[in-house]
């Protein structure tokens, strides 16, 4: 199954405590071209296990929540095929996504993330099975390598689309890099060059021009954005705008009120924890004037009352 053409370059990062509902949403409404759910283990999710269905919390048949993707980490196949054929009949997502790039120790240790980058022919197993038995595309997201002496992306990658995935997201730093150093986007361009599916490049986009940059030094189809949409969901505006007019509003504290305001609102109305809504509003803050105190001052706050008072809203 193909990968879903999708409205922008610009795809929101599977993020584990960062893509709640409202987030999402968010994103989208500055344009991002697909949204993902964060990390959930398949193997939890094969046992239809409470934690890991509300981490999903995914508003399904919502049209402000659409195009999006669930992704799934693990390293049992069976298991991998029964939580994606779950997450296929609860969600009907766009996509699902598989994790071959966490490098989180308590992932590594269970064999699933990065470590599977050291187990080709259980990624091939992993990759077929679930494209036989879904009618969801399906498509891996990774680092370059463990270290730097195992990059194995380009190899991987030809194995994933030979193996029936739909497209390929590359975070090309290794799991021993974490995230020091920068992303090594020649491995991009690599991968890009030698399949024929839908390459996603991630990595160091911090602004609109980096995803201008990435798109045309590596060929990728798409750019996936992390830690700047972290910071501000704009970033999707700012992307699209760049792309078609070669330039872009600036961020000044106004609109990042604006949009902390509506993180607010829909986080109230997706029922996301007020510990959460706390961490999006000190990254939201972060640029802001005085955003070190006022960061200081939200990590303080005990309710919604409290925080609004704080940011003057
Ligand atoms: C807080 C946080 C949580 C993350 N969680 C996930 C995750 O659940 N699944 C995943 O594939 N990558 C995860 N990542 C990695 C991002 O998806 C992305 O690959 C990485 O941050 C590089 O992109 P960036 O430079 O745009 O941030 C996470 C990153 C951050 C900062």
């Amino acid at each position: 199954m193909n990968y879903p053409k999708l409205p922008s370059k610009a795809i929101l990062a599977p993020m584990e405590g960062i893509n709640d509902s409202a987030f999402r949403i968010l994103c989208g409404q500055f344009g991002c071209g697909m949204v993902f759910s964060e990390m959930v283990s398949a193997h939890a999710l094969a046992r239809h296990n409470q934690a890991a269905i509300k981490l999903l919390d995914l508003n399904s048949h919502a049209a402000d929540e659409r195009p999006f993707g669930v992704q799934l980490f693990g390293q049992d196949p069976e298991q991998i095929v029964k939580a994606a054929l779950f997450v296929e009949e609860k969600y009907s997502p766009d996509v699902i996504d598989f994790n071959l790039g966490c490098p989180a120790s308590q992932i590594v240790k269970q064999g699933a993330g990065c470590a599977l980058l050291l187990r080709k022919s259980r990624i091939k197993e992993i990759v077929e099975a679930c494209v036989a038995k879904l009618n969801t595309p399906f498509s891996v997201k990774m680092r370059s390598g463990v270290d730097s002496k195992h990059i194995v992306a380009l190899e991987v990658a030809r194995i994933c689309e030979a193996a029936g995935a739909c497209a390929i997201t590359v975070h090309p730093r290794t799991m021993k890099q974490a995230y020091s150093g920068k992303a090594d986007w020649q491995v991009i361009k690599q991968i890009k060059e030698a399949v024929g599916i839908p390459v996603i490049g991630n990595g160091d986009i911090f602004a609109p021009e980096d995803a201008e940059r990435m798109m045309r030094q590596t060929g990728c189809d798409y750019v996936m954005i992390g830690r700047a949409a972290m910071k501000s969901p704009i970033i999707f505006q700012q992307v699209n705008d760049y792309l078609r007019k070669h330039k872009y509003k600036h961020t000044g504290d106004e609109a990042r009120l604006k949009m902390i305001k509506a993180y607010l609102f829909l986080a109230k109305k997706h029922n996301v924890s007020f510990f959460r809504t706390k961490i999006h509003c000190q990254s939201f803050t972060a640029g802001m004037h005085g955003s070190a105190q006022l960061r200081n001052r939200i990590s303080l706050c005990k309710d919604e009352a409290e925080l609004r008072r704080v940011l003057g809203l």
